[in-house]
This record gives C-alpha cells, sequence and structure tokens, in this order.
C-alpha cells in the first residue's frame, strides 16, 4: 500500500520535461531518405524532417541535436533512449505500432517501381513483376521489403542495405526493378536514373509516414500533435514542403 501511494503521488516525467531539463531535443533519423534526411556534399544533414526538427526544437526552446541511425535499429534506439523522437520518413505501420506510437501523419505516401529499361516494354505495372524471371529489389526493414514480399510474391527478391545500392542496381542493368516509396524515387530518377530506368509512378500501398515516440508519453504525443496542427495551419508546413518537393 505505501509503495501505492507513493507512485500515485509522483507526477512521472515524460519525455517533454526531460528535452526542457536538458535544453535539447534529440531527434533520431537515418540521413539516406532523399527529401526527408540526406547527408550533403559538407556533410550536413538536410531535408524535410530536418526543417521541421529545427521548428520544432523552435517552439520548444531548446536546442536541436540531430542522431543519425543505422533504419534497422531505430526503433530500438528509440526504445533504449538514445534520442527522443524518430523523425526519418517511417511509416505508420500496425505492426510499429504495437511497440511505438506515432504523433498524427504528416504526410501520405506509397510504394512505386524503378524498373529497368531493359524490361520497360514488358512491365507496365507492379503486378507484372511478380515471375520468377525478374529480381526485384528494396532496403532491408522497410515497408518497400514488406510491400515486395507481400504483393510481388514470385518475384526473386534482394534486400539492400542502402536505398542507394538498390538505386544503382537497377541504374546498371544488374536487377530489374527497385521498390520504394515514391518520393525517393522521384529524385532517385531525377539524379542518377534519368533514360536508363523507368518510374511507374503509380503508388500501389497506402502509408502515412509519421514521428515516433515511445509509448505512455501522452504530453510528448499531445505537443507533437498540436505542433503539427499549428505547422499545418499557419503556412509553415507548406512552406517547408515546396522547398523539398516538387509537386
Ligand atoms: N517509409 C519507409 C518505412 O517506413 C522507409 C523509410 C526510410 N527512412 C529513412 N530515413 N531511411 O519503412
Amino acid at each position: 500500500l505505501a509503495v501505492m501511494v507513493v507512485t500515485a503521488g509522483v507526477a512521472v516525467a515524460g519525455t517533454l520535461d526531460e528535452i526542457a531539463k536538458r535544453g535539447k531535443l534529440r531527434v533520431g533519423m537515418e540521413p539516406a531518405y532523399m527529401p526527408f534526411e540526406l547527408t550533403n556534399q559538407k556533410g550536413e544533414i538536410i531535408g524535410f524532417d530536418v526543417d521541421m526538427a529545427k521548428r520544432m526544437a523552435k517552439a520548444m526552446g531548446v536546442e536541436l541535436e540531430l542522431v543519425s541511425t543505422a533504419w534497422d535499429g531505430i526503433i530500438p534506439a528509440l526504445l533504449t533512449d538514445k534520442f527522443d523522437v524518430i523523425m526519418s520518413g517511417m511509416t505508420l505501420t500496425q505492426e510499429r505500432n504495437m511497440s511505438i506510437n506515432f504523433a498524427s501523419p504528416y504526410i501520405e505516401i506509397g510504394q512505386t517501381v524503378l524498373v529497368s529499361n531493359k524490361i520497360a516494354g514488358e512491365v507496365k505495372s507492379y503486378k507484372d513483376l511478380n515471375d520468377p524471371k525478374y529480381t526485384v529489389a528494396s532496403k532491408l526493414g522497410t515497408t518497400g521489403e514488406q510491400a515486395t514480399k507481400r504483393l510481388i510474391p514470385n518475384a526473386k527478391y534482394i534486400s539492400f542495405e542502402t536505398e542507394q545500392e538498390g538505386v544503382m542496381e537497377v541504374v546498371n542493368g544488374k536487377i530489374d526493378a527497385f521498390v520504394y516509396d515514391k518520393p525517393y524515387n522521384v529524385v532517385a530518377v531525377g539524379q542518377r536514373g534519368e533514360g536508363k530506368v523507368t518510374h511507374l509512378e503509380e503508388p500501389f500501398t497506402f502509408e502515412p509516414l509519421a514521428w515516433g515516440i515511445r509509448k505512455g508519453d501522452p504530453d510528448f504525443l499531445n505537443w507533437l500533435n498540436n505542433f503539427m496542427y499549428q505547422v499545418k495551419n499557419d503556412g509553415t508546413y507548406d512552406k517547408i514542403y515546396q522547398k523539398w518537393f516538387q509537386d
């Protein structure tokens, strides 16, 4: 009983209080995912999520620290308190939502396909790739990987650790197709694939992207959702969007 009384009387400090006390917001991301987070030639991490993170820290009145983290360890890193929030173009999936919380989604995207020009005449949709004669790639631990395994199960699947390797293998004609988030594929075609790959631009999945936090922290979740409401309605979001997206 004594324990219960003590527990009930103590306000459990949430992440928001810790950020304020620390004077710093720590954001986890894997900066290889254009245009959300990428590393420029000067070695700086830039992108849509980075601009949002800067606004967020400013609104909190604290400094910002970007914590660069490998994609396949990003949820464990959040859970072991390496940073406060994942802002990394993460798709809100029901499976991930079992272990972490998500703020309200900030954008909706879907999977698209980059196909080698060698087979572009015969492959007009992701469905045409569903044949053992085709090799299809995506990135380890992503929704692109999940979608390929689920919706193109008969193709030979290869997993890459980086988005860039997957794109280059299609550009060089070593594999037939690369399945990934549409915004990434749009930028990749413009940068390295022009004339070498064909982008089947019609998304074939529905994926809301959202910021991820640890479970059991309603104060932080409330702050993030209200921040989102503010920036979506005061022009901030649109300004950042137009900076990073052509359409
Ligand atoms: N939206 C995809 C997913 O959640 C890919 C995100 C990859 N993000 C990154 N920063 N590498 O699985």
